[in-house]
Protein backbone atom coordinates (compact mmCIF):
# COMPACT_ATOMS: atom_id res chain seq x y z
CA UNK A 1 0.00 0.00 0.00
CA UNK A 2 1.45 3.08 -1.41
CA UNK A 3 0.03 5.52 0.90
CA UNK A 4 -0.27 5.33 4.63
CA UNK A 5 -3.53 4.86 6.75
CA UNK A 6 -3.84 7.18 9.24
CA UNK A 7 -6.17 8.05 11.61
CA UNK A 8 -6.48 11.70 11.38
CA UNK A 9 -7.22 12.44 15.07
CA UNK A 10 -3.27 11.48 15.97
CA UNK A 11 -2.10 13.98 13.75
CA UNK A 12 -0.42 17.01 14.92
CA UNK A 13 -2.53 18.97 12.61
CA UNK A 14 -5.86 17.63 13.68
CA UNK A 15 -5.14 18.45 17.38
CA UNK A 16 -4.23 22.00 16.09
CA UNK A 17 -6.98 22.00 14.76
CA UNK A 18 -9.29 20.75 17.93
CA UNK A 19 -7.75 23.51 20.09
CA UNK A 20 -7.95 26.28 16.83
CA UNK A 21 -12.03 25.48 16.24
CA UNK A 22 -12.75 26.31 20.32
CA UNK A 23 -11.61 29.95 19.06
CA UNK A 24 -13.07 30.04 15.26
CA UNK A 25 -16.37 29.36 17.03
CA UNK A 26 -16.88 32.89 17.89
CA UNK A 27 -15.89 34.49 14.88
CA UNK A 28 -18.40 35.91 12.67
CA UNK A 29 -18.05 36.05 8.74
CA UNK A 30 -19.57 39.61 9.22
CA UNK A 31 -16.32 40.24 10.73
CA UNK A 32 -13.83 38.44 8.20
CA UNK A 33 -15.67 39.74 5.21
CA UNK A 34 -15.73 43.61 6.71
CA UNK A 35 -12.64 43.60 8.09
CA UNK A 36 -10.36 41.74 5.32
CA UNK A 37 -10.10 43.85 2.38
CA UNK A 38 -8.33 41.11 0.74
CA UNK A 39 -10.15 38.07 1.54
CA UNK A 40 -11.76 37.62 -1.78
CA UNK A 41 -8.28 37.84 -3.10
CA UNK A 42 -7.12 34.98 -1.27
CA UNK A 43 -9.98 33.19 -1.32
CA UNK A 44 -10.82 32.57 -4.76
CA UNK A 45 -9.96 30.53 -7.88
CA UNK A 46 -10.71 31.49 -11.62
CA UNK A 47 -10.55 28.73 -13.93
CA UNK A 48 -10.35 30.53 -17.13
CA UNK A 49 -13.34 29.64 -19.46
CA UNK A 50 -14.41 27.63 -17.03
CA UNK A 51 -15.60 28.67 -13.75
CA UNK A 52 -14.94 31.11 -10.94
CA UNK A 53 -14.91 29.49 -7.14
CA UNK A 54 -15.45 30.99 -4.44
CA UNK A 55 -14.53 30.60 -0.48
CA UNK A 56 -14.65 33.77 0.92
CA UNK A 57 -17.48 33.00 2.79
CA UNK A 58 -16.61 30.46 5.27
CA UNK A 59 -15.44 30.38 8.80
CA UNK A 60 -11.98 30.03 8.21
CA UNK A 61 -8.98 32.22 8.54
CA UNK A 62 -5.15 32.22 7.07
CA UNK A 63 -4.44 29.59 10.25
CA UNK A 64 -7.57 27.27 9.60
CA UNK A 65 -6.61 26.78 6.11
CA UNK A 66 -3.42 26.34 6.88
CA UNK A 67 -3.53 23.40 9.59
CA UNK A 68 -6.16 22.10 7.13
CA UNK A 69 -3.61 21.64 4.20
CA UNK A 70 -0.75 20.63 7.27
CA UNK A 71 -3.97 17.53 7.94
CA UNK A 72 -4.02 16.81 3.78
CA UNK A 73 -0.02 16.61 4.35
CA UNK A 74 0.01 14.38 7.42
CA UNK A 75 -2.82 11.85 5.75
CA UNK A 76 -1.19 11.77 2.55
CA UNK A 77 -3.79 12.96 0.51
CA UNK A 78 -1.57 14.04 -2.32
CA UNK A 79 0.18 10.50 -2.65
CA UNK A 80 -3.26 8.46 -2.03
CA UNK A 81 -4.33 10.73 -5.52
CA UNK A 82 -1.48 9.16 -7.46
CA UNK A 83 -1.92 5.57 -5.96
CA UNK A 84 -5.24 6.05 -7.54
CA UNK A 85 -4.73 7.45 -10.96
CA UNK A 86 -1.48 4.75 -11.10
CA UNK A 87 -3.52 2.04 -11.07
CA UNK A 88 -3.18 0.39 -7.72
CA UNK A 89 -5.66 -1.39 -6.04
CA UNK A 90 -6.49 1.02 -3.66
CA UNK A 91 -9.67 -0.78 -3.17
CA UNK A 92 -8.56 -2.83 -1.09
CA UNK A 93 -11.76 -4.65 0.33
CA UNK A 94 -12.85 -5.61 -3.21
CA UNK A 95 -9.26 -5.74 -4.87
CA UNK A 96 -9.14 -3.24 -7.41
CA UNK A 97 -7.97 -0.19 -9.00
CA UNK A 98 -9.73 2.97 -9.44
CA UNK A 99 -9.04 4.12 -12.82
CA UNK A 100 -12.31 6.10 -13.78
CA UNK A 101 -10.09 9.08 -14.51
CA UNK A 102 -8.98 6.71 -17.33
CA UNK A 103 -12.07 6.55 -18.81
CA UNK A 104 -11.80 10.75 -19.61
CA UNK A 105 -7.79 10.35 -20.07
CA UNK A 106 -7.22 11.32 -24.34
CA UNK A 107 -4.07 10.20 -24.17
CA UNK A 108 -3.12 7.20 -26.66
CA UNK A 109 0.64 5.97 -25.03
CA UNK A 110 0.05 2.59 -23.11
CA UNK A 111 -0.63 2.54 -19.25
CA UNK A 112 -0.51 -1.09 -18.37
CA UNK A 113 -2.32 -2.15 -15.27
CA UNK A 114 -2.07 -5.35 -14.16
CA UNK A 115 -1.37 -6.76 -17.52
CA UNK A 116 -3.65 -4.70 -19.55
CA UNK A 117 -3.16 -1.41 -21.53
CA UNK A 118 -6.03 0.44 -19.70
CA UNK A 119 -6.10 3.12 -21.87
CA UNK A 120 -6.15 1.10 -25.37
CA UNK A 121 -9.20 -0.97 -23.29
CA UNK A 122 -11.42 2.56 -22.68
CA UNK A 123 -10.55 4.00 -26.25
CA UNK A 124 -11.86 0.47 -27.64
CA UNK A 125 -15.39 0.64 -25.82
CA UNK A 126 -15.74 4.35 -26.36
CA UNK A 127 -15.16 4.28 -30.08
CA UNK A 128 -17.94 1.49 -30.42
CA UNK A 129 -19.83 3.75 -28.12
CA UNK A 130 -19.52 6.18 -30.28
CA UNK A 131 -20.07 4.73 -33.45
CA UNK A 132 -23.59 2.98 -32.10
CA UNK A 133 -24.77 6.27 -30.58
CA UNK A 134 -24.44 8.22 -33.93
CA UNK A 135 -25.62 5.84 -35.86
CA UNK A 136 -29.28 6.04 -33.74
CA UNK A 137 -29.10 9.66 -34.14
CA UNK A 138 -28.78 9.97 -37.95
CA UNK A 139 -31.41 6.64 -38.13
CA UNK A 140 -28.65 4.65 -39.67
CA UNK A 141 -29.37 2.09 -36.95
CA UNK A 142 -32.69 1.52 -37.08
CA UNK A 143 -35.51 -0.86 -35.15
CA UNK A 144 -36.86 -4.00 -36.02
CA UNK A 145 -39.68 -2.67 -38.36
CA UNK A 146 -36.67 -0.22 -40.09
CA UNK A 147 -38.15 2.73 -38.13
CA UNK A 148 -35.87 5.63 -36.62
CA UNK A 149 -35.83 5.16 -33.00
CA UNK A 150 -37.10 8.34 -31.15
CA UNK A 151 -37.73 6.78 -27.54
CA UNK A 152 -34.66 5.59 -25.28
CA UNK A 153 -35.07 3.59 -22.43
CA UNK A 154 -32.16 3.74 -20.24
CA UNK A 155 -33.01 0.54 -17.41
CA UNK A 156 -30.76 0.86 -14.30
CA UNK A 157 -30.09 1.96 -10.99
CA UNK A 158 -27.95 3.56 -8.69
CA UNK A 159 -24.47 4.06 -10.71
CA UNK A 160 -26.39 2.31 -13.92
CA UNK A 161 -28.79 5.22 -13.22
CA UNK A 162 -28.58 8.73 -11.37
CA UNK A 163 -24.93 9.65 -13.64
CA UNK A 164 -26.41 8.68 -16.86
CA UNK A 165 -30.33 10.65 -16.03
CA UNK A 166 -28.57 13.40 -14.44
CA UNK A 167 -26.28 14.42 -17.36
CA UNK A 168 -29.17 14.06 -19.84
CA UNK A 169 -30.90 15.92 -17.92
CA UNK A 170 -28.70 18.59 -17.48
CA UNK A 171 -27.31 18.73 -21.23
CA UNK A 172 -31.00 18.92 -22.42
CA UNK A 173 -30.15 22.49 -24.37
CA UNK A 174 -27.33 20.62 -26.47
CA UNK A 175 -29.51 17.44 -26.65
CA UNK A 176 -31.70 16.43 -30.04
CA UNK A 177 -35.10 17.04 -29.14
CA UNK A 178 -36.41 14.28 -31.73
CA UNK A 179 -35.08 11.45 -29.44
CA UNK A 180 -37.18 11.33 -26.10
CA UNK A 181 -35.15 10.11 -23.28
CA UNK A 182 -36.59 7.62 -20.54
CA UNK A 183 -35.04 5.93 -16.91
CA UNK A 184 -36.69 3.36 -15.28
CA UNK A 185 -34.99 2.13 -12.02
CA UNK A 186 -37.35 1.39 -9.58
CA UNK A 187 -38.08 -2.04 -8.76
CA UNK A 188 -41.97 -0.58 -8.25
CA UNK A 189 -43.57 -1.70 -11.07
CA UNK A 190 -45.38 1.84 -11.91
CA UNK A 191 -41.87 3.30 -12.72
CA UNK A 192 -41.74 0.48 -15.65
CA UNK A 193 -45.54 1.03 -16.06
CA UNK A 194 -45.98 4.46 -17.09
CA UNK A 195 -42.77 4.53 -19.36
CA UNK A 196 -44.36 1.67 -21.68
CA UNK A 197 -47.38 3.53 -21.55
CA UNK A 198 -45.18 6.45 -23.06
CA UNK A 199 -43.74 4.81 -25.76
CA UNK A 200 -43.58 3.22 -29.39
CA UNK A 201 -42.53 -0.02 -29.22
CA UNK A 202 -41.76 0.23 -33.27
CA UNK A 203 -39.36 2.82 -32.23
CA UNK A 204 -37.91 1.88 -28.77
CA UNK A 205 -34.48 1.37 -28.09
CA UNK A 206 -34.16 -0.62 -24.76
CA UNK A 207 -30.71 0.16 -22.65
CA UNK A 208 -29.94 -2.20 -20.13
CA UNK A 209 -27.23 -0.69 -17.70
CA UNK A 210 -26.12 -2.98 -14.99
CA UNK A 211 -22.46 -3.42 -14.07
CA UNK A 212 -23.30 -6.61 -12.68
CA UNK A 213 -25.99 -7.36 -14.46
CA UNK A 214 -27.60 -9.03 -11.29
CA UNK A 215 -29.40 -6.47 -10.02
CA UNK A 216 -32.48 -7.33 -8.63
CA UNK A 217 -34.91 -4.07 -9.62
CA UNK A 218 -32.79 -4.23 -13.18
CA UNK A 219 -33.39 -7.24 -14.76
CA UNK A 220 -36.88 -7.43 -13.10
CA UNK A 221 -37.55 -4.58 -15.47
CA UNK A 222 -35.34 -5.90 -18.10
CA UNK A 223 -37.55 -8.89 -18.29
CA UNK A 224 -40.69 -7.32 -17.85
CA UNK A 225 -39.50 -4.73 -20.88
CA UNK A 226 -38.63 -7.44 -23.32
CA UNK A 227 -41.97 -9.43 -22.64
CA UNK A 228 -43.92 -6.44 -23.19
CA UNK A 229 -41.57 -6.09 -26.50
CA UNK A 230 -42.20 -9.41 -27.60
CA UNK A 231 -45.80 -8.95 -27.01
CA UNK A 232 -46.14 -5.76 -29.13
CA UNK A 233 -44.19 -6.55 -31.99
CA UNK A 234 -44.82 -10.35 -32.18
CA UNK A 235 -41.64 -11.99 -32.34
CA UNK A 236 -38.62 -12.64 -30.15
CA UNK A 237 -36.07 -11.62 -32.74
CA UNK A 238 -37.41 -7.72 -32.52
CA UNK A 239 -35.11 -7.87 -29.03
CA UNK A 240 -32.14 -8.04 -31.21
CA UNK A 241 -32.26 -4.67 -32.63
CA UNK A 242 -33.59 -2.90 -29.85
CA UNK A 243 -32.12 -4.50 -27.12
CA UNK A 244 -28.59 -3.00 -25.57
CA UNK A 245 -26.46 -4.00 -22.60
CA UNK A 246 -23.74 -1.80 -21.10
CA UNK A 247 -22.17 -4.03 -18.55
CA UNK A 248 -19.25 -5.83 -17.58
CA UNK A 249 -20.83 -9.22 -17.27
CA UNK A 250 -20.64 -10.75 -20.53
CA UNK A 251 -21.89 -14.07 -19.43
CA UNK A 252 -25.24 -12.46 -17.96
CA UNK A 253 -25.77 -10.38 -21.51
CA UNK A 254 -25.34 -13.45 -23.29
CA UNK A 255 -27.55 -15.69 -21.20
CA UNK A 256 -30.54 -12.73 -21.17
CA UNK A 257 -30.29 -12.99 -25.15
CA UNK A 258 -28.74 -9.41 -26.23
CA UNK A 259 -26.15 -9.66 -28.68
CA UNK A 260 -22.08 -9.06 -28.41
CA UNK A 261 -22.72 -6.35 -31.09
CA UNK A 262 -24.81 -4.32 -28.83
CA UNK A 263 -23.01 -5.12 -25.68
CA UNK A 264 -20.55 -2.57 -24.49
CA UNK A 265 -18.75 -3.33 -21.32
CA UNK A 266 -16.28 -1.12 -18.82
CA UNK A 267 -14.31 -2.96 -16.15
CA UNK A 268 -14.08 -3.77 -12.63
CA UNK A 269 -12.11 -1.13 -11.83
CA UNK A 270 -14.86 1.80 -12.58
CA UNK A 271 -17.06 1.77 -9.67
CA UNK A 272 -20.75 2.01 -10.44
CA UNK A 273 -21.18 5.38 -9.19
CA UNK A 274 -18.26 6.47 -10.94
CA UNK A 275 -18.98 5.06 -14.08
CA UNK A 276 -20.56 7.91 -16.41
CA UNK A 277 -17.70 8.23 -18.16
CA UNK A 278 -17.73 4.71 -19.64
CA UNK A 279 -20.42 2.82 -21.58
CA UNK A 280 -22.38 3.50 -18.53
CA UNK A 281 -22.65 7.02 -20.29
CA UNK A 282 -24.17 5.23 -23.40
CA UNK A 283 -27.68 7.29 -22.82
CA UNK A 284 -25.91 10.53 -22.66
CA UNK A 285 -23.60 10.05 -25.68
CA UNK A 286 -26.94 9.03 -27.63
CA UNK A 287 -28.80 12.48 -26.75
CA UNK A 288 -25.85 14.93 -27.18
CA UNK A 289 -23.93 12.83 -29.17
CA UNK A 290 -20.53 11.99 -29.85
CA UNK A 291 -18.80 14.98 -30.15
CA UNK A 292 -20.40 16.68 -27.17
CA UNK A 293 -19.60 13.43 -25.12
CA UNK A 294 -16.17 13.68 -25.76
CA UNK A 295 -16.60 17.30 -24.54
CA UNK A 296 -18.15 16.07 -21.68
CA UNK A 297 -15.17 13.98 -21.45
CA UNK A 298 -12.64 16.52 -21.95
CA UNK A 299 -13.86 18.83 -19.55
CA UNK A 300 -13.53 16.18 -16.64
CA UNK A 301 -9.98 15.14 -17.59
CA UNK A 302 -9.46 18.86 -17.09
CA UNK A 303 -10.30 18.94 -13.74
CA UNK A 304 -8.22 15.58 -13.02
CA UNK A 305 -5.51 17.59 -14.64
CA UNK A 306 -6.33 20.56 -12.20
CA UNK A 307 -6.57 18.32 -9.08
CA UNK A 308 -3.33 16.43 -9.59
CA UNK A 309 -1.08 19.81 -10.22
CA UNK A 310 -2.48 22.52 -8.59
CA UNK A 311 -1.30 24.14 -5.38
CA UNK A 312 -3.52 23.52 -2.15
CA UNK A 313 -4.73 27.11 -1.93
CA UNK A 314 -5.88 26.88 -5.28
CA UNK A 315 -6.77 23.38 -6.08
CA UNK A 316 -10.80 22.98 -5.68
CA UNK A 317 -11.75 19.88 -4.68
CA UNK A 318 -9.27 20.48 -1.90
CA UNK A 319 -10.08 23.17 -0.35
CA UNK A 320 -14.09 21.88 -0.96
CA UNK A 321 -13.16 18.96 0.57
CA UNK A 322 -10.86 20.55 3.31
CA UNK A 323 -13.68 22.76 4.46
CA UNK A 324 -16.20 19.85 4.76
CA UNK A 325 -13.71 18.15 6.58
CA UNK A 326 -13.76 21.28 8.88
CA UNK A 327 -17.35 21.93 9.55
CA UNK A 328 -17.98 17.97 9.94
CA UNK A 329 -15.00 17.15 12.57
CA UNK A 330 -14.73 20.64 14.22
CA UNK A 331 -18.10 22.17 13.90
CA UNK A 332 -20.48 19.50 14.24
CA UNK A 333 -22.10 20.13 10.63
CA UNK A 334 -23.88 17.15 10.03
CA UNK A 335 -25.55 17.57 6.47
CA UNK A 336 -24.28 19.13 3.69
CA UNK A 337 -26.67 20.91 1.25
CA UNK A 338 -25.77 21.34 -2.80
CA UNK A 339 -28.14 24.08 -3.93
CA UNK A 340 -27.76 24.55 -8.00
CA UNK A 341 -29.28 27.74 -9.39
CA UNK A 342 -29.94 25.93 -12.85
CA UNK A 343 -33.30 24.02 -13.52
CA UNK A 344 -31.30 21.61 -15.58
CA UNK A 345 -29.25 20.31 -12.49
CA UNK A 346 -32.32 19.35 -10.57
CA UNK A 347 -31.08 15.90 -10.37
CA UNK A 348 -27.90 16.76 -9.74
CA UNK A 349 -28.61 16.45 -5.65
CA UNK A 350 -29.56 12.93 -6.61
CA UNK A 351 -26.40 11.96 -8.65
CA UNK A 352 -24.48 13.45 -5.70
CA UNK A 353 -26.07 11.70 -2.82
CA UNK A 354 -24.84 8.16 -4.07
CA UNK A 355 -21.33 9.50 -5.13
CA UNK A 356 -20.80 10.98 -1.40
CA UNK A 357 -22.77 9.34 0.76
CA UNK A 358 -22.18 5.78 -0.68
CA UNK A 359 -18.73 6.26 -0.70
CA UNK A 360 -18.16 7.81 2.77
CA UNK A 361 -21.07 6.54 5.14
CA UNK A 362 -18.30 4.65 6.63
CA UNK A 363 -17.71 3.80 10.17
CA UNK A 364 -15.19 1.36 9.54
CA UNK A 365 -11.60 2.87 9.19
CA UNK A 366 -8.77 1.25 6.64
CA UNK A 367 -7.42 -1.01 9.29
CA UNK A 368 -10.44 -2.64 10.55
CA UNK A 369 -11.17 -0.54 13.41
CA UNK A 370 -14.42 1.29 14.67
CA UNK A 371 -13.80 5.28 13.85
CA UNK A 372 -14.23 7.54 16.48
CA UNK A 373 -14.73 10.84 14.71
CA UNK A 374 -17.68 11.57 12.26
CA UNK A 375 -17.01 10.51 8.72
CA UNK A 376 -19.63 11.32 5.17
CA UNK A 377 -22.34 13.74 5.91
CA UNK A 378 -25.90 13.85 4.70
CA UNK A 379 -26.00 15.49 1.43
CA UNK A 380 -29.23 16.88 0.14
CA UNK A 381 -30.45 19.51 -1.84
CA UNK A 382 -32.71 20.39 -4.49
CA UNK A 383 -32.67 23.61 -7.43
CA UNK A 384 -32.38 27.42 -6.28
CA UNK A 385 -35.37 29.40 -6.43
CA UNK A 386 -37.23 26.62 -5.52
CA UNK A 387 -35.68 25.58 -2.11
CA UNK A 388 -35.44 28.90 -0.76
CA UNK A 389 -39.84 28.69 -0.86
CA UNK A 390 -39.04 25.45 1.06
CA UNK A 391 -36.15 24.89 3.18
CA UNK A 392 -34.10 27.97 3.43
CA UNK A 393 -36.21 28.88 6.28
CA UNK A 394 -34.28 26.23 8.71
CA UNK A 395 -31.04 26.87 6.87
CA UNK A 396 -30.88 30.55 7.72
CA UNK A 397 -32.78 30.27 11.09
CA UNK A 398 -32.42 26.89 12.19
CA UNK A 399 -30.33 25.37 15.13
CA UNK A 400 -28.16 22.92 12.51
CA UNK A 401 -24.90 24.91 10.86
CA UNK A 402 -25.63 23.83 7.13
CA UNK A 403 -22.49 24.20 5.21
CA UNK A 404 -23.98 24.88 1.65
CA UNK A 405 -22.89 25.20 -2.15
CA UNK A 406 -24.24 27.26 -4.76
CA UNK A 407 -23.69 26.50 -8.14
CA UNK A 408 -25.03 28.24 -10.69
CA UNK A 409 -24.04 29.88 -14.15
CA UNK A 410 -23.56 33.33 -15.47
CA UNK A 411 -24.77 32.79 -19.27
CA UNK A 412 -28.29 30.87 -19.76
CA UNK A 413 -28.86 28.39 -21.90
CA UNK A 414 -32.22 29.31 -22.58
CA UNK A 415 -33.48 33.00 -24.20
CA UNK A 416 -35.18 34.23 -20.67
CA UNK A 417 -32.26 36.70 -20.01
CA UNK A 418 -34.78 38.73 -17.78
CA UNK A 419 -35.49 35.44 -16.09
CA UNK A 420 -31.25 34.58 -15.62
CA UNK A 421 -31.06 38.20 -14.06
CA UNK A 422 -33.59 37.49 -11.57
CA UNK A 423 -32.38 33.62 -10.85
CA UNK A 424 -28.48 35.41 -10.33
CA UNK A 425 -29.99 38.22 -8.22
CA UNK A 426 -31.62 35.36 -5.78
CA UNK A 427 -28.44 33.28 -5.95
CA UNK A 428 -26.19 35.84 -4.87
CA UNK A 429 -28.72 37.78 -2.34
CA UNK A 430 -28.74 34.14 -0.57
CA UNK A 431 -25.07 33.59 0.11
CA UNK A 432 -24.58 37.66 1.25
CA UNK A 433 -27.50 37.06 3.04
CA UNK A 434 -26.25 33.64 5.10
CA UNK A 435 -23.11 34.98 5.86
CA UNK A 436 -24.10 38.85 7.16
CA UNK A 437 -27.53 38.14 8.39
CA UNK A 438 -29.90 40.60 9.92
CA UNK A 439 -27.91 41.46 13.59
CA UNK A 440 -30.71 44.04 14.49
CA UNK A 441 -34.75 43.94 13.68
CA UNK A 442 -37.88 45.39 15.64
CA UNK A 443 -38.00 41.28 16.99
CA UNK A 444 -35.92 38.30 17.39
CA UNK A 445 -38.12 36.57 15.00
CA UNK A 446 -36.82 38.73 12.33
CA UNK A 447 -32.99 38.66 13.53
CA UNK A 448 -31.08 36.71 11.24
CA UNK A 449 -28.09 35.37 12.97
CA UNK A 450 -25.82 35.14 9.87
CA UNK A 451 -22.51 33.21 9.93
CA UNK A 452 -23.87 30.19 7.74
CA UNK A 453 -20.98 29.51 5.11
CA UNK A 454 -21.18 28.61 1.58
CA UNK A 455 -19.21 28.23 -1.39
CA UNK A 456 -19.71 29.48 -4.45
CA UNK A 457 -18.96 27.69 -8.02
CA UNK A 458 -19.81 30.06 -10.82
CA UNK A 459 -19.91 28.71 -14.36
CA UNK A 460 -18.75 30.35 -17.64
CA UNK A 461 -22.18 28.67 -18.94
CA UNK A 462 -23.08 24.94 -18.11
CA UNK A 463 -22.30 23.18 -21.47
CA UNK A 464 -21.26 19.41 -21.19
CA UNK A 465 -17.21 20.30 -21.11
CA UNK A 466 -18.40 22.42 -17.84
CA UNK A 467 -20.86 19.51 -16.74
CA UNK A 468 -18.13 16.52 -16.77
CA UNK A 469 -15.08 19.33 -14.98
CA UNK A 470 -18.23 20.04 -12.07
CA UNK A 471 -19.12 15.77 -11.33
CA UNK A 472 -14.85 15.24 -11.72
CA UNK A 473 -14.52 17.96 -9.38
CA UNK A 474 -16.94 16.66 -6.89
CA UNK A 475 -15.72 12.81 -7.22
CA UNK A 476 -12.38 14.36 -6.04
CA UNK A 477 -13.49 15.80 -3.55
CA UNK A 478 -15.41 12.78 -1.94
CA UNK A 479 -11.85 10.94 -2.51
CA UNK A 480 -9.72 13.61 -0.78
CA UNK A 481 -12.58 13.00 2.02
CA UNK A 482 -12.08 9.60 2.23
CA UNK A 483 -7.96 10.14 2.56
CA UNK A 484 -8.63 12.03 5.66
CA UNK A 485 -11.02 9.69 7.35
CA UNK A 486 -8.81 6.52 6.16
CA UNK A 487 -12.24 5.18 5.03
CA UNK A 488 -12.54 2.55 1.39
CA UNK A 489 -14.58 4.67 -0.52
CA UNK A 490 -14.78 2.76 -3.37
CA UNK A 491 -16.42 -0.11 -1.60
CA UNK A 492 -20.12 -0.66 -0.87
CA UNK A 493 -20.90 -3.38 1.36
CA UNK A 494 -23.55 -1.39 3.56
CA UNK A 495 -26.13 -2.05 1.15
CA UNK A 496 -25.61 -5.75 1.17
CA UNK A 497 -27.85 -6.70 3.80
CA UNK A 498 -31.20 -5.65 2.54
CA UNK A 499 -30.45 -7.14 -0.42
CA UNK A 500 -30.09 -10.02 1.31
CA UNK A 501 -32.63 -10.03 3.74
CA UNK A 502 -35.27 -9.02 0.68
CA UNK A 503 -34.01 -12.00 -1.16
CA UNK A 504 -35.06 -14.04 1.87
CA UNK A 505 -38.44 -12.40 2.45
CA UNK A 506 -39.56 -12.38 -0.89
CA UNK A 507 -40.41 -16.35 -1.01
CA UNK A 508 -41.92 -15.73 2.24
CA UNK A 509 -44.30 -13.21 1.04
CA UNK A 510 -45.01 -15.26 -2.33
CA UNK A 511 -45.93 -18.06 -0.15
CA UNK A 512 -47.69 -19.56 1.95
CA UNK A 513 -45.50 -21.35 4.39
CA UNK A 514 -44.08 -20.96 7.40
CA UNK A 515 -42.35 -17.70 7.84
CA UNK A 516 -38.89 -17.81 8.64
CA UNK A 517 -37.31 -16.27 12.17
CA UNK A 518 -37.92 -12.26 12.02
CA UNK A 519 -38.23 -9.84 14.62
CA UNK A 520 -41.83 -9.75 16.04
CA UNK A 521 -42.48 -6.57 14.23
CA UNK A 522 -41.38 -7.48 11.04
CA UNK A 523 -43.31 -11.36 11.34
CA UNK A 524 -46.22 -9.49 12.07
CA UNK A 525 -45.91 -6.88 8.78
CA UNK A 526 -45.47 -9.75 6.80
CA UNK A 527 -48.60 -11.23 8.19
CA UNK A 528 -50.35 -8.23 7.44
CA UNK A 529 -49.47 -8.41 4.16
CA UNK A 530 -49.87 -11.90 3.76
CA UNK A 531 -53.86 -11.67 4.69
CA UNK A 532 -54.43 -9.30 1.20
CA UNK A 533 -52.64 -11.95 -0.89
O1 LIG B 1 -26.82 -0.03 -4.53
C1 LIG B 1 -25.68 -0.81 -4.65
C2 LIG B 1 -25.13 -0.84 -6.03
O2 LIG B 1 -24.19 -1.86 -6.08
C3 LIG B 1 -24.53 0.48 -6.49
O3 LIG B 1 -23.25 0.68 -6.01
C4 LIG B 1 -24.62 0.35 -7.96
O4 LIG B 1 -24.43 1.58 -8.59
C5 LIG B 1 -26.02 -0.19 -8.09
O5 LIG B 1 -26.13 -1.10 -7.01
C6 LIG B 1 -26.36 -0.84 -9.39
O6 LIG B 1 -25.53 -1.93 -9.67
P1 LIG B 1 -25.44 -2.57 -11.09
O7 LIG B 1 -24.91 -1.54 -12.04
O8 LIG B 1 -24.52 -3.73 -10.96
O9 LIG B 1 -26.82 -3.01 -11.50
Amino acid sequence: MSFPSVNPTTTAAWKALEVHAKTAKDVHLRDLLSKEADRFERMHVRVEDLLLFDYAKHRVSEETLNLLEQLFHECGAVQALQAQMGGEAINQTEGRAVLHSVLRDPSTESFEVQGEDVRALARGERERMFAFADAIRDGRKKSFTGKKFTHIVNIGIGGSDLGPRMAVEALKPFSDRSLQMHFVANVDGSDLHECLMKVDPERTLFIVASKTFTTQETMANAEAARTWLIQKLGTTACTQKQFVALSTNSEKVKAFGISEKNTFGFWDWVGGRYSVWSAIGMPVCISIGSIQFQQFLDGAHAMDRHTAEQPFRQNIPQIMAALGIWYRNFMSAASHAVLPYDQYLHRFAAYLQQADMESNGKYVDRNGERVTYATGPVVWGEPGTNGQHAFYQLIHQGTELIPADFIASVLPEHPLHAHHAKLLSNFLAQTEALAIGRPKAATAYKVFEGNRPTSTLLFDRMNPFALGALIALYEHKIFFQGVIWNVYSYDQWGVELGKEMANAILPELEGDGELGAHDPSTTALLKHVRSFL
